[in-house]
């Protein structure tokens, strides 16, 4: 008897988008392999939150996901007495003007309300999901080379490591994050070149406080509700992690200019004083609490025409890598890999030419979602930084704004966008049969 699937697939970067995709396929019964270019899963110990869309599609990729994110969350309700905010994704605080200090809105984020984990945390648990022998680590991908069906060798993708070593699959994809190396190989040299990742205009002072320093800066209330200060020409965000007992906060100016190679560079205390010197007392005073001045710049993913080029796909932060402004670069990644590990465990893809068509219904129905989460991302930037054109710093504009923005992100029926992913692919391949 010959395999159900005729196929297999290599994943290429085991950050949470691929180890994401890799779960649902093992549990759809599609033989994968996935290559990670560092020695063991690794995430920085910050925090991450996700919103209600993709925590809709954690289960369907397989339940277990839900069940790790479920158990690692920190929500309201893990600070006594804070249980009424647990339909509270953030309090939106004025940190300029003569509101300084106040509370524009509650910004409710149903049901779930926040829900946020430690980046290395989830991403360790999501990692032990994965079968050994699955995961080949300290391989990085250098090239890939198409091989064609009439080539004595066989078909398929051939991948070359910088080790020198090499691995062959039907088909990849590529999860290796925003510098992405399989990128090359889905866009033509001119595109990849005209869209190499961008600074945003913004760049980004982060750390993780405990919570009694926390509460010493911002008062109970402050460092116990998720908050986000909104000033002129900067924004700031905290929210607890690790049940309450760290919180996370990012505080980022507007800056046109990064004259930096690096994505990261030493500051001083010097600099974020100055940067937020306008931005009122909650601000200033996490600054005299927080350790690590360095600056990260915030770039982005200019967008590209495909996300899928024959037998090769890019998913996550390597095809749309947005600013962090929404909270949604994680939960994107988690619906790509949704939508994927359907179409590929999809009873009636049983070879790579139905794993190519379905690469093709991926990208038609992820790249416009996607796209338009980086272009809106980029908006909220000057949203909360009061700089929207047509918003400004007018209170009742910037409440049905902040609604507007996050409500189309959160309320996507995520079986609806598989099913509609899934009928592309079928015309296709029924497409072919015919012709
Ligand atoms: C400041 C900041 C805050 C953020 N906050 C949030 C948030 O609150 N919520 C949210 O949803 N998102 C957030 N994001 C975005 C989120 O971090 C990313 O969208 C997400 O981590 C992308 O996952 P990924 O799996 O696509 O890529 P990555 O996590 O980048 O993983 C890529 C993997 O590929 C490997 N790799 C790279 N190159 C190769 C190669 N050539 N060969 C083999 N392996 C390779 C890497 O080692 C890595 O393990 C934030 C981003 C930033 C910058
Ligand atoms: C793309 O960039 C590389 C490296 O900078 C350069 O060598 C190459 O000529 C460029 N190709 C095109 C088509 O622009």
């Amino acid at each position: 008897m010959t395999p159900a699937k005729q196929f297999t697939v290599a994943i290429i970067g085991g950050g949470i988008g691929g180890l994401a995709l890799a779960i649902g396929l093992l549990r759809r019964n599609v033989l994968v392999q996935i290559y990670e270019a560092a020695a063991e899963f690794k995430e920085v110990g910050l925090g991450l939150t996700i919103g209600p869309a993709a925590h809709r599609a954690m289960p369907l990729i397989d339940p277990k996901i839900r069940e790790i994110y479920d158990t690692l969350i920190t929500t309201h309700a893990d600070s006594p007495g804070f249980e009424r905010f647990k339909d509270t994704w953030f309090e939106v605080v004025w940190a300029t003007g003569e509101k300084a200090g106040e509370v524009l809105m509650d910004l409710k984020a149903l049901p779930s309300g926040q829900t946020t984990v430690r980046r290395a945390d989830f991403l360790d648990a999501l990692g032990k999901l994965v079968p050994e022998g699955v995961v080949h680590f300290g391989k990085r991908v250098e090239k890939l080379v198409e091989m064609d069906e009439d080539e004595h060798e066989g078909e398929g993708v051939e991948m070359v490591f910088e080790d020198g070593s090499s691995a062959r699959a039907s088909v990849v994809v590529g999860c290796d994050g925003i510098h992405s190396r399989v990128k090359q190989f889905v866009l033509s040299e001119e595109e990849y070149n005209r869209t190499q990742p961008r600074y945003s205009g913004m760049y980004g002072y982060r750390a993780v406080l405990d919570m009694e320093t926390m509460v010493e800066a911002v008062g109970e209330h402050r460092a116990r509700v998720s908050s986000m200060y909104i000033g002129d020409g900067a924004y700031g965000v905290t929210y607890p992690i690790m049940r309450a007992k760290k919180v996370n906060v990012g505080i980022y100016p507007l800056h046109s200019e990064w004259d930096s190679d690096k994505w990261m560079r030493p500051a001083r205390k010097e600099d974020m004083r100055r940067d937020f010197a306008h931005m009122g007392g909650h601000i200033n005073s996490l600054i005299e609490h927080m350790p690590d001045p360095s600056q990260w710049a915030i770039f982005e993913h200019p967008h590209i025409s495909t996300f899928a080029r024959s037998r090769i796909a890019i998913l996550g932060d390597a095809a749309h890598a947005s600013t962090p402004h929404q909270g949604a670069g994680a939960g994107q990644a988690i619906e790509d890999a949704h939508v994927i590990a359907e179409l590929l465990g999809d009873p009636r893809v049983t070879d790579s030419n139905h794993a190519i068509a379905a690469f093709q219904a991926y990208d038609a129905v992820r790249r416009p979602r996607s796209q338009r989460v980086v272009t809106s991302s980029a908006q909220n930037a000057y949203l909360l930084c009061l700089r929207l054109d047509g918003v400004g710093g007018d209170e009742e504009k910037l409440k049905s704004r902040l609604n507007v923005q996050l409500r189309w992100l959160w309320d996507l029926d995520v079986q609806e966008q598989a099913e509609g992913a899934r009928r592309l692919m079928l015309e296709r391949i029924e497409g072919s049969i015919e012709s």
